[in-house]
């Protein structure tokens, strides 16, 4: 039954948690598999041919799990490895910079928007690109804020330094009079509320996921593929490591308890 595969979601580590808590919330009935590349995180610092390789081995550990889409949670995989995995996979392939970029044009008044992310998604000007093919009219200022990577996952989300960090990072785009920042970086919703008040109160915040959510929505019920299932779904987590903190970190991006967490030998299960 092709409607009762599962969602497939993959991300370097377990920030991509918070696109699950998202999709769950939209598709509460639809299982989905999740996998975090613990082992191998960060892909923001990474060259583009390690993180397509990455994505390509995420996607296809997914694929065995028989899922019926893909969704690449973490931007900067989004950011780069999207045409690869089109070209190699057979299945919809979603990544979170579209619904981003889109969601901030929908959203911007004066047509200046910040965007926010690793440095691998800032090089690629990832969204800048892709905000400017809707509406090539439109200021992009963007900024890498690596360092918000390690305090999410701390679980700093009101502590001194990050408020010291945020203001470094941010000083330049509060100069800029932007209506609307892309948190383009599976990690920066858990730290909303500090950029949030350090940006000022009348910028709007885009959280990828959200808008990713729906889009994914959008496209299953476009293939006529949602499920027919009328209780809760299954969220089935796997990594390529797990870490002493996971527990306590995935609780705090899910915003809820998880259950047990398989580990993967993801390099063993592409080897020929
Ligand atoms: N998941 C990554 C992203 O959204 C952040 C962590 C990393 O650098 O791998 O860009």
């Amino acid at each position: 039954m092709e409607k009762e595969k599962p969602i497939g979601v993959f991300d370097s580590g377990i920030g991509g948690l918070t696109v699950v808590k998202r999709l769950s919330s939209v598709l509460p009935r639809e299982s989905i598999v999740y996998f975090g590349d613990t082992a191998r995180v960060p892909y923001g610092s990474k060259s583009n041919s390690t993180v397509i390789d990455y994505s390509i081995q995420d996607s296809a550990f997914l694929l065995k799990k028989n899922v019926k889409a893909v969704v690449v949670a973490c931007n900067t995989a989004s950011s780069i490895a999207i045409p690869e995995l089109r070209k190699k996979f057979d299945v919809p392939v979603i990544g979170v910079i579209l619904p981003g970029a889109d969601m901030a044009v929908k959203e911007t008044r004066n047509k200046r928007i910040g965007v926010i992310g690793t440095r691998a998604t800032i090089n690629n000007q990832a969204y800048s690109k892709a905000i400017k093919e809707i509406d090539n009219k439109i200021e992009v200022f963007e900024k890498a804020c690596p360092l918000f990577v390690p305090i999410a996952e701390e679980g700093w989300t009101h502590h001194r330094a990050t408020y010291e960090i945020a203001e470094e990072y941010l000083k330049e785009l509060r100069e800029k009079n932007i209506d609307t920042l892309v948190l383009g970086c599976t990690h920066y919703p858990i730290l909303a509320d500090v950029i949030q008040e350090i940006i000022g109160k009348g910028v709007k915040l885009i959280d990828s996921g959200i808008a990713t959510a729906e889009v994914v929505r959008n496209e299953i019920d476009r293939i006529g593929l949602e499920t027919n299932s009328a209780v809760p779904g299954n969220l089935d987590l796997y990594v390529s490591d797990i870490p002493t903190t996971f527990k306590k970190v995935a609780e705090l991006f899910l915003g809820k308890n998880v259950n047990e967490v398989v580990k993967v030998d993801i390099e063993e299960l592409h080897k020929i």
